[in-house]
């Protein structure tokens, strides 16, 4: 087998006396996009900003491109080509489109800004005719196309997204969906934090189920769609 992009192994992880992550094992392929599925409260956030550095893990081992990342903080991480798209996605309100972007390229220090600008561009028109808007007159869609635009600028080598349709209408998660099969058929490797299984077994190649801070499951689509316990137990779908 080929090494994973990223691995997890006997993850723990803490916010002060509380256990959140209990031996939390997962992987990423590289060139895939694979789901962490679970309800409120899994644990899907705290994963994430464990990966990250934001909330580094009390033990286990986290590795990217074979290499440990676990204790680096989270501005090596980024630098080694891990890129956050958080839950409520983190865009300046106040700041335009292009500003936004042109902030997120300072950071990821890429050495030519015009062609990185003109890739995510070209990949999210609307966001190319809304490039002098603000921020805060974005649409929910249209926001959070420019909070993974921005993780795409520069070296990206993982994109961690939190619940991208959180909160938005079906037509405009379709939208998100379809950036998804989009930027992975560019190469992208994403780990995708859901809730809404639907989407995310029609655009993951993989899915890790998580509930009350453990891994219940580990499969693909198929083997998940045809298991009706797992669908209503952690993922609240009525059975077929
Ligand atoms: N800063 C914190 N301090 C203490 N406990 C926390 C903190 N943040 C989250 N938790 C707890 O950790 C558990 C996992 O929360 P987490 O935010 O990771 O879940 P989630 O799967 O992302 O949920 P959601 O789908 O609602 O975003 C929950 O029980 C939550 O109450
Ligand atoms: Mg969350």
């Amino acid at each position: 087998m080929t090494t994973p992009a990223l691995a997890l192994e006997g993850v723990n992880t803490f916010y002060g006396p509380s256990h959140i992550l209990f031996d939390l094992g997962l992987t990423v392929g590289e060139g895939t996009v694979t789901c962490l599925l679970g309800r409120n409260g899994a644990g899907k956030t705290t994963a994430i900003r464990t990966i990250m550095g934001l909330t580094p893990p009390r033990s286990g081992a986290i590795t990217f491109r074979g290499e440990r990342i676990s204790g680096l903080r989270p501005w090596q991480i980024f630098r080694r080509g891990i890129k956050l798209v958080p839950q409520g996605r983190g865009i300046f309100p106040p700041l335009s489109v292009e500003e936004n972007l042109r902030l997120a390229l300072l950071r990821a220090e890429a050495p030519e800004p015009a062609a990185e600008l003109e890739k995510v561009y070209a990949l999210f028109p609307v966001l190319a005719e809304r490039r002098r808007q603000r921020g805060q007159t974005l649409s929910g869609g249209e926001l959070q196309m420019l909070a993974i635009a921005r993780a795409l600028l520069g070296r990206t080598g993982l994109i961690l997204m939190d619940e991208p349709t959180e909160g938005l209408a079906p037509l405009v998660v379709r939208t998100i969906q379809e950036t998804l099969h989009r930027i992975k058929r560019e190469g992208a490797t994403v780990l995708l934090a859901e809730q809404n299984a639907r989407m995310a077994l029609d655009v993951g190649d993989w899915h890790h189920i998580i509930d009350d801070g453990r891994i219940r499951f580990s499969g693909d689509s198929r083997s998940i769609l045809g298991n009706d316990e797992i669908m209503t137990q952690y993922l609240g779908v009525s059975p077929r």
